[in-house]
């Protein structure tokens, strides 16, 4: 089993990535953080939206846990593996805060929420349900298809920008109110595209109110920013464990309100559809059990740290660059500075640089140029963009080299006017 950051060591010299961190902006604690991760060398890894990395020790704990299963396979599988998974499944539960039977695992968040979406079956003719432009595209997409099943709208709004509390607030309420046939809203918590936090708790109140159900896409908020389920609201939400907890590729879950089960469809799989339990609204098959073992191994971790800390990390690398770059004319950044509406991913593009070209030119440049890592981004009204997105192997130093290249950059381009 892992130890928590807590009792680890600094390993002397530290590893290549590490050798950009300078104590003097660096607390000791998140030095200590830091080397237990084995990041590339090879460039400022500021691309963590993709998947979450494995810090060391859920590492090594997923290898011995790859290597039981591999060797006991069946033997292990039919003789107190569900035990095992079970006792999983109830860390994950605390670490959520809600009851271990109000949810399942899932290989991922998409699998979680395509559960939701396309088995959501309180709508039908004639009814609408609700979804908004940065909603992930394959979340967008199951919204669609599974509304053309059941005979429904889909009402797409465009969420305003830029984006502030009272008139995120405001998007939602006007939407709510613009049709009483709706029935379902998807919410993202925090958007893949800005890295824009939705107040999610306060518009699934307003959907409460009005009688309409809410299905949070949480891919992006677990481990990023701090809450637990219940204080989200919401009776239908799906997670990831591969991005923020760093749990081993291949683990998400999805929770439904123990009351709510009977609003999602069993799978079609499932040979026992009238159970009323959650594992029969998602039906996987043959898993990659050695990632389900690890998840302990991962919360350890995190709990080591704390979520609160780790949060509030994350803003402040966030906030570093966002600071400092704010107020200067060739940068626009996208997501707003109110704590509410952020954690640490931020998106930004070059002044008036909207097209999609500019932005793969962008983050082609900081990479050549720079060796800073990051992706461009689209699907916003406004136009594409570049994300950026830290982990908590990085440092002050690192995000110091991305605001001197954008400096850089911005000051290039200006000449070049
Ligand atoms: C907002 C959001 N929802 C859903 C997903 C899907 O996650 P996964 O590919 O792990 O299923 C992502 C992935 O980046 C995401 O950013």
């Amino acid at each position: 089993m892992a130890a928590g950051v807590g009792s680890l060591v600094v390993p002397s010299p530290v590893s290549t990535a590490n050798a950009r961190i300078d104590q003097r902006l660096d607390d000791p604690f998140w030095v200590k953080v830091a080397a237990q991760y084995d990041v590339t060398g090879e460039v400022i890894q500021l691309e963590n939206g993709n998947w979450g990395m494995m810090a060391r020790p859920v590492l090594d704990a997923y290898r011995a846990s790859i290597e039981r299963v591999n060797r006991d396979t069946s033997y292990y599988a039919r003789r107190g593996m569900g035990r095992d998974l079970l006792a999983v499944r109830a860390e994950l539960a605390t670490f959520l805060g809600v009851d271990a039977d109000e949810i399942a695992f899932t290989r991922n968040a998409t699998e979680a929420l395509k559960a939701l979406i396309g088995g959501y079956n309180r709508i039908g003719a004639g009814e609408s349900a609700l979804y908004a432009d940065l909603d992930y595209g394959s979340m967008q997409a199951s919204m669609h298809a599974a509304m053309a099943r059941r005979g429904a709208r889909v009402i797409r709004i465009a969420l305003p920008e830029p984006a502030t509390h009272a008139n995120i607030l405001a998007a939602y309420e006007r939407a709510f109110d613009a049709d009483r046939s709706l029935r379902l809203v998807l919410l993202t918590h925090i958007s893949h595209r800005t890295g824009l936090m939705l107040p999610v708790a306060e518009i699934t109140a307003m959907a409460r109110q009005r009688g309409i159900d809410v299905i949070v896409d949480a891919a992006h908020s677990l481990g990023q920013t701090e809450f637990t389920l219940p204080e989200l609201g919401a009776d239908f939400i799906g997670l990831n464990l591969h991005k923020w907890i760093g749990a081993p590729l291949g683990v998400g879950a999805v929770y439904i309100r123990r009351s709510c089960v009977d609003a999602i469809d069993p799978d079609i799989a499932d040979d026992r559809p009238q159970s009323g339990l959650i594992d029969s609204r998602v039906h996987t098959g043959t898993v990659d059990f050695a990632a389900l073992l690890t998840v302990p191994d991962a919360l350890r971790f995190q709990n080591g740290i704390g979520s609160s800390r780790r949060a509030a990390r994350l803003r402040a690398l966030r906030d570093r660059w966002v600071a400092r770059l704010r107020n200067e004319p060739g940068i626009e950044i996208l997501t707003p500075d109110d704590p509410r509406m952020h954690a640490g991913i931020t998106s930004f593009r070059l002044s008036g640089q909207t097209s999609v070209e500019a932005n793969k030119a962008l983050a082609a440049d900081l990479l050549d140029r720079f060796s800073i890592f990051t992706v461009h981004r689209t699907g916003l009204a406004s136009g594409a963009c570049v994300r950026v997105t830290p982990a908590l192997f990085n440092s002050m130093a690192d995000i110091d080299v991305l605001t001197q290249a954008l400096t850089e950059i911005v000051s290039q381009a200006r000449n070049r006017r």
